[in-house]
């Protein structure tokens, strides 16, 4: 398994992409500001990450998605990992993430990873998504902020 940065004029594999996010134009929107990696095997895509510069300290996790087949295999810490030394390697103090109020195991894995609670947008997914978003039997509703100190 391989992680490489996206080049310009590649196709993202948005089917990744959509598992972490499901509004296509969201998606295409922070692409087009950020850098994506992708983790290949036998040159397929089996993970992806998107980092976006929010300040000049400060840089964003928008999107992080293992292919459902290889869930759960310690793959994602790994593009976690990964995405702090792209950080730490361009200078950034802070790295930040934000998932949904629903999202548990998301939640789990990157406090694992170091990462700590900085604040909450409330209804942001009610106020951004046109459907309701469920999870774990909770809904969607509010984006959990998450932070590390590099
Ligand atoms: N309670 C406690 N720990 C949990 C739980 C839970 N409910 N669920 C998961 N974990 C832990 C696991 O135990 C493991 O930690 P460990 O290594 O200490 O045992 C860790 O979380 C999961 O590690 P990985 O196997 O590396 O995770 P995976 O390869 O499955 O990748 C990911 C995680 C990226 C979230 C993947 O499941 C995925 O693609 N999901 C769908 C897309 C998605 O939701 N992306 C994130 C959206 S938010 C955003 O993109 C900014």
């Amino acid at each position: 398994m391989k992680i490489r940065k996206l080049q310009y004029g590649e196709i993202p594999p948005y089917e990744l992409l959509l598992l972490a996010d499901p509004s296509r134009a969201l998606v295409e929107a922070y692409i087009a500001e950020g850098e994506c990696y992708v983790a290949e095997e036998n040159r397929e895509s089996i993970g992806v990450f998107v980092v976006v510069a929010l300040s000049k300290n400060t840089i964003e996790i928008k999107n992080i998605a293992v292919r459902e087949d290889r869930q759960g295999q310690g793959l994602g810490k790994k593009l976690l990992h990964q995405a702090i030394e792209v950080a730490k390697s361009n200078g950034y103090a802070h790295i930040e993430i934000g998932t949904g109020n629903s999202s548990i195991g998301q939640l789990a894995l990157y406090q694992k990873c170091g990462f700590r609670i900085s604040s909450v947008i409330k209804d942001f997914f009610v106020e951004h998504y046109d459907e309701i978003i469920m999870e774990n039997g909770i809904q969607c509703r509010d984006m959990i902020r998450l932070r590390l100190q590099i």
